[in-house]
């Protein structure tokens, strides 16, 4: 009788565990692939000022939705703003643009090992200004860390962390106008 329950209750575990996984493989395995190139090119007021915002998507709308409303607010303040995935489509000297922005998902306490490959890719950034951001459900860490760790530390102009709780795309479009509006 007791060998019964102790059976059910390893079989329980063992599923619990497959499961957990599973659902693990579904969203990291995405998480540290390039994907292909989704160029999108948001005219400014000025062409001369140029940025670039990188963003690994997620499984969910919250990153893309934040890297999105970024680049719109970047646009409103002037910028021609180009808008992509990491991929070895990108450039790896980013010395033409005078702003780039780097988002990634939160999975696991971990970004986007894809961006931060392609983070390790950069050869230059001459005179641009850095923003990071992150997306993800726990306020308490802007898991920018990882991220700030492959750039040159004095180029970083801001970091935040998008709350999956929430709609952020008017915050990240506000941001966008804010930073875009400081030269
Ligand atoms: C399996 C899994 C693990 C997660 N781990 C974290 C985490 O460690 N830290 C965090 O802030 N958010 C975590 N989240 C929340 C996601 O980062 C959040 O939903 C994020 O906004 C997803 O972005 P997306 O909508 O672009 O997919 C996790 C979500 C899932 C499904």
């Amino acid at each position: 009788m007791l060998g019964a329950f102790v059976r059910v209750i390893l079989w329980l575990v063992a599923g619990l565990v497959v499961l957990m996984g599973a659902v693990m493989l579904v969203f990291l395995v995405p998480h540290s692939l390039y994907w292909r190139s989704r160029e999108e090119t948001l005219a400014g007021a000025d062409p001369t000022r140029r940025a670039l915002v990188v963003y690994q998507p997620g499984l969910g709308p919250r990153t893309r939705e934040a890297a999105l409303s970024l680049a719109q607010g970047l646009s409103d303040a002037g910028y021609t703003v180009i808008l992509n995935r990491p991929g070895r489509h990108l450039p790896t000297d980013l010395s033409a643009y005078r702003l780039v922005a780097f988002g990634s998902p939160v999975y696991a306490g971990r970004t986007s090992p894809a961006l931060r490959r392609y983070l390790r890719s950069v050869t230059g950034y001459g005179q641009a200004a850095i923003i990071l951001f992150t997306s993800g459900g726990d306020p308490d860490n802007d898991n920018t860390g990882q991220l700030a760790a492959l750039v040159p530390p004095e180029r970083i102009l801001h970091r935040v962390k998008f709350l999956a709780t929430q709609d952020n795309r008017a915050a990240a479009r506000s941001l966008g106008r804010d930073l875009g509006s400081r030269d």
